[in-house]
């Protein structure tokens, strides 16, 4: 028999292992900005941060969701070995059944400058990823190429030629979710540019891009504040902080995926269910 040509039996058994897969329904959990270091400022005291991450992480390990992603802004002061190195420990705490996947955040990655780029690849590796779960496409990507610039760089070209890689080989996948820290607008794609979002005309780049391969939702940081936007089909949700709250409460991202669906929910670190059941999903 020739390798990769399947008999008619061993494809069926094939096509019923994906659709058996694409009936099982999961959770995964995305959660930004614990910025340590960032309530107190100048003072450099990271105590406030240090108990919410450690509730969060709490909720991580009860709730045990097959991973978790970070969207950017982990510590605050740039360059800070000793706020970065809290955020590594609380990774470490966070039981190794549960894969954690993060891009940076502006503060991570203040510039592009090689001292600050090579400062968070020794300490994170690859600032971008792509995964898949249960036919699912995960697809994280750094902005800090690309905001605050307005214009196309070298990094930004070729992360962009990445993510057109990565989006073509998601196609077949029921959902396709991509992740990063800058969001691309708040509510509407037309709102007016400002400090919290990515500027035109990439804005507008990246949003077509989007569309154009299938993708379902983005999911971003940034704002410390939880809002949700539409352009088209295309969901644009903006997680809220972790850390200090620009407006709203301290919380993290609960998303659940269907066969046929998914829901996302912005959830306090205080009402986080107390576990979730696995075939229906339901919050206990
Ligand atoms: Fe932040």
């Amino acid at each position: 028999m020739i390798a990769n040509v399947l008999n008619a039996n061993e494809r069926n058994i094939d096509k019923y292992k994906a659709r058996k897969a694409c009936r099982k329904p999961f959770f995964f959990i995305q959660y930004s900005d614990p910025q340590f270091g960032f309530t107190n400022g100048e003072k450099y005291d990271t105590k406030p941060e240090e108990e919410l991450m450690e509730k969060s992480v709490e909720i991580i390990n009860r709730l045990s969701p097959p991973f978790v992603i970070g969207t950017g802004d982990f510590w605050h002061h740039k360059r800070y070995d000793p706020e970065m190195l809290l955020y590594k420990k609380y990774m470490s705490k966070i039981d190794p059944k549960t894969k954690i996947f993060n891009v940076p955040g502006n503060h991570d990655l203040p510039s592009l400058e090689d001292e600050d780029q090579n400062y968070y690849h020794t300490n994170f590796g690859p600032s971008r990823f792509s995964f898949r779960h249960e036919r699912c496409a995960f697809i994280g990507i750094n902005s800090q190429y690309y905001w605050p610039e307005r214009e196309e760089n070298e990094y930004e070209k070729e992360q962009y030629e990445w993510l057109i890689h990565e989006l073509e080989s998601a196609k077949k996948c029921r959902f396709i979710f991509v992740f990063a820290h800058i969001p691309f607008f708040l509510e509407k794609d037309d709102e007016p540019e400002d400090y919290f979002c990515v500027k035109q005309p990439l804005r507008n780049k990246y949003i077509e891009t989007f569309k154009r391969y299938g993708v379902n939702a983005i999911f971003c940081g940034h704002k410390h504040k939880s809002f949700v936007g539409k352009s088209g089909n295309l969901d644009m949700v903006t997680c809220g902080a972790i850390g200090l709250p620009l407006g709203g409460f301290h919380g993290m991202n609960l998303i659940r995926v269907f066969p046929d669906r998914y829901d996302f929910n912005y959830i306090s670190l205080d009402d986080f269910p107390k576990a979730i059941e696995k075939n229906t999903l339901n919050l206990l």
